[in-house]
């Protein structure tokens, strides 16, 4: 069944899925990876609206978009409705072409600044913030959050009312409280409330991790489409994967050994040309260790590529494992559940 492709202000997305904003994940090598292999929209890592703080290494590589295909969505967080719009305003002036609020992430560090999802707690303070960044950009606004803070306060209906009354363009709505973090299931019930509620475009979240559940989800929900996070971690194909399937009710063959060690390949690449080589082969860690998870032998790989200090090193560690160890194309099926 082929459904219209949602739009976000001006832009028409590529596709129905969505790779969600994870901080020290969906970094530039990473995103531009997702959109080639079928995501319809992709969206930077959360940067602090404290602009005295753009300076720092790890601001400055997440305000990196350099060669990325557009539309380009920019993720800001903070608990200030003047500094989020000020923040708005000068990423919107250096080319982001949609800012995303986040009310979304239960992280520590962003909710004792009583930002993320911790907003949500305040909704006068929700509607300044929602008011003051759409004021401040010409660019679309969309706003990332969860269904509460509490089972016994889910009041993500009435925020996304207040969102799209203040011109927010489209709303990524997580099947959890803030309470909840990352544990139990994600419920999409209430998206299917906001759904019926909001006539702009809004996009299910959590634990999306099969072309079937995204279907079902879809189903379940009337979203627009699917946002995906941890299911894309060492699994970049999982894009067109689900958008195959819902486009034509049938399983996409998964990658082949060849395709997947080329991906493998050049993500590597790519992240030691961006962070360098000390936090490169760090990031690479993080991010190979998750291909080869569920993978047989992969596991024995992983602690041998864990311990490598170099980028040359890891390049031919994984060239090895490529060529004669690990048989890439997913013989135990684990992939496909
Ligand atoms: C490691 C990690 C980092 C995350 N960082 C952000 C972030 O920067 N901004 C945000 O709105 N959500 C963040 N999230 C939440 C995800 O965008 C998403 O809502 C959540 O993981 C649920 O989707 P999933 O089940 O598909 O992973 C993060 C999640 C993870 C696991």
């Amino acid at each position: 069944m082929v459904t219209a492709l949602p739009r976000i202000g001006p832009h028409r997305l590529a596709g129905r899925v969505i790779l969600a904003p994870m901080a020290g994940i969906t970094d530039r090598p990473f995103r531009q990876l997702c959109r080639r292999l079928g995501a319809g929209l992709v969206v930077s890592e959360m940067v602090t609206a404290d602009r005295r703080l753009w300076h720092t290494p790890k601001s400055r590589l997440r305000l990196d978009h350099r060669g990325e295909p557009g539309p380009r969505s920019v993720q800001i967080a903070g608990g200030d409705a003047a500094m989020l719009a000020d923040a708005a305003r000068v990423n919107a002036d250096n080319g982001a072409e949609i800012i995303d609020i986040n009310m979304g992430c239960p992280a520590k560090k962003v909710c004792n600044k009583a930002a993320g999802s911790a907003l949500m707690r305040d909704e006068k303070l929700v509607g300044d913030i929602l008011e003051a960044v759409v004021a401040a950009v010409d660019v679309p606004v969309t706003l990332k959050i969860r269904t509460g803070w509490c089972a016994s306060s889910r009041n993500a209906l009435t925020i996304a009312r207040m969102a799209e009354s203040a011109g927010i363009a489209a709303l990524a709505v997580h099947g959890r409280t803030r309470e909840q973090r990352y544990s139990g299931e994600a419920e999409y019930d209430t998206i299917a409330d906001i759904c019926s509620a909001l006539d702009i475009p809004v996009f299910a979240n959590g634990d999306i991790e099969s072309p079937e559940r995204a279907r079902r989800v879809l189903d379940h929900t009337g979203a627009a489409a699917v946002m995906v996070g941890r299911g894309a971690q060492g699994n970049p194909w999982i894009f067109r994967e689900i958008e195959h399937f819902l486009n034509t009710g049938e399983r996409l063959a998964p990658p082949g050994a060849d395709e997947r060690a080329a991906v493998m390949m050049q993500h590597l690449d790519a992240l030691h040309a961006l962070y360098g080589d000390y936090m490169g082969v760090r990031v690479a860690r993080k991010h190979i260790g998750w291909y080869l998870a569920g993978v047989r032998g992969g596991e024995q790989g992983r602690r041998v590529f864990n311990r490598i200090e170099k980028p040359a090193e890891q390049r031919r560690q994984l060239a090895m494992l490529l060529a004669d160890a690990l048989p890439l194309a997913d013989p135990d099926g684990t992939r496909a559940a």
